[in-house]
């Protein structure tokens, strides 16, 4: 074997050791507890029906955009689009990128600069821990939501400062206490941005994102919202003002150099956006009251959230994949995350909630995790 196979083989060897392996599946179990798809618009045939038609109506389809936003790859309709979605979400300015992960890593690559600093909360997401590798700019993490850490980094920050969270954490549920880290923002003017993927389409009276529900939308130099989660499409929005769109366009090396996304993903995003204006707000937050309270009636080892992210906390790795294996074999489709994604000792279960999941299955759920937990 060659020198290159070996180490590959010791690095997978080294995962499968410490039971920490992954690997593909391309087998759904039938009731989704891990899906992002939160309000169902993955899965909605309303949406299909929507798209298609809008499809339908499209002069000159083209299968594939045919090259980058700046080259053959920009139309009308998504500069529309943009300015539609910017509009909703209460934002100047809007610029599409393929996914989250190309906004934040083209976002936190372009705009800090050699001297400046950014600060982030110890838990966010992988994207936006690549975006800050590829800058030149200083990274201090502050304690998960401590703001007295957060403060001693904004004393420590020069240049330009950048504070970055996440406004509900993808891997605990948990929301960051914005209004207190704008304030503190305010304070030692840093510029604060926020990772709204997993708060778009399900807080703010429309699904605005948490950002607009706590009237902040002034406060925030650049707000992430993605389309792959609640919207159930694919792709992201940094909203902000129209001069960071106009240096995004020039500066943002993981939007220049990428085929746009093709007219048909354009159409599918804003037509889940039309889709939100149409569905009953307060359903998702009826499931999320309903589990809460039957996990508490139960007294399950669980992380305090409000939101759709419900962490069922074990002790260990093999622990953890032992109660996700039994779940699976009942035929709930629930997801070990383990460590090193999160810290050792705090292995879960992310169930993921949604509008579609009914009572009797979330009761169910619970009766099992009692007997696991
Ligand atoms: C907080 C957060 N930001 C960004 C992303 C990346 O978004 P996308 O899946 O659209 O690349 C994710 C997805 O896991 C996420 O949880």
């Amino acid at each position: 074997m060659s020198n290159i196979e070996q180490f590959l083989n010791g690095k997978l060897q080294e995962r499968k050791d410490n039971l920490s392996i992954r690997n593909l599946s391309a087998y759904n179990l039938p009731v989704d507890f891990c899906s992002n798809d939160y309000l169902g618009f993955s899965r909605s045939v309303e949406l299909k029906k929507l798209i298609d038609e809008t499809v339908a109506t499209v002069p000159l389809y083209l299968n594939g955009a045919g090259g980058s936003r700046l080259l053959s790859g920009n139309t009308q309709y998504t500069e529309e689009t943009e300015q539609f979605i910017a509009g909703f979400h209460q934002a100047e300015s809007g610029l599409i990128f393929n996914s989250g992960y190309d906004a934040n890593v083209g976002l936190l690559s372009s705009v800090p600069q050699r001297g400046d600093t950014i600060i982030t909360d110890e838990l966010i997401h992988a994207s936006i821990i690549d975006g800050c590798r590829l800058s030149h700019a200083t990274r201090y993490k502050f304690l998960h939501n401590n703001l007295s850490d957060l403060e001693a980094k904004l004393q420590l920050a020069k240049g330009n400062v950048f504070v970055v969270v996440e406004s509900v954490y993808s891997m605990d549920g948990d929301m960051a206490p914005l209004m207190e880290i704008s304030n503190l923002c305010e304070t030692y003017q840093a510029n604060l941005i926020v990772d709204e993927a997993h708060a778009t389409g399900i807080f703010g009276k429309k699904g605005e994102g948490l950002i607009k529900q706590l009237n902040l939308t002034e406060k925030v130099f650049a707000r992430i919202v993605t389309f792959g989660k609640a919207m159930g499409t694919h792709g992201a929005i940094i909203l902000g003002s129209k001069n960071l769109r106009h240096y995004l366009v020039n500066f943002a090396r993981s939007f220049i150099y990428t085929t746009a996304a093709p007219i048909h993903n354009i159409i599918a995003i804003r037509s889940a956006y039309q889709l939100l204006h149409t569905i009953d707000h307060q359903l998702i937050h009826q499931k999320i009251g309903l589990f809460r309270k039957l996990i508490k009636e139960h007294n399950i080892n669980a992380l305090d959230s409000e939101s759709t992210i419900q962490g069922i906390l074990f002790s260990s790795n093999e622990d953890t994949k032992l109660a996700a294996g039994t779940l699976q074999n009942k035929g709930f489709d629930v997801r070990a995350i383990l460590s090193p994604t999160v810290a050792r000792g705090k292995e879960r279960l992310r169930i993921c909630l949604h509008t579609f999941n009914t009572d009797d299955e979330m009761i169910s759920l619970v009766k099992h995790l009692k007997e696991l937990n």
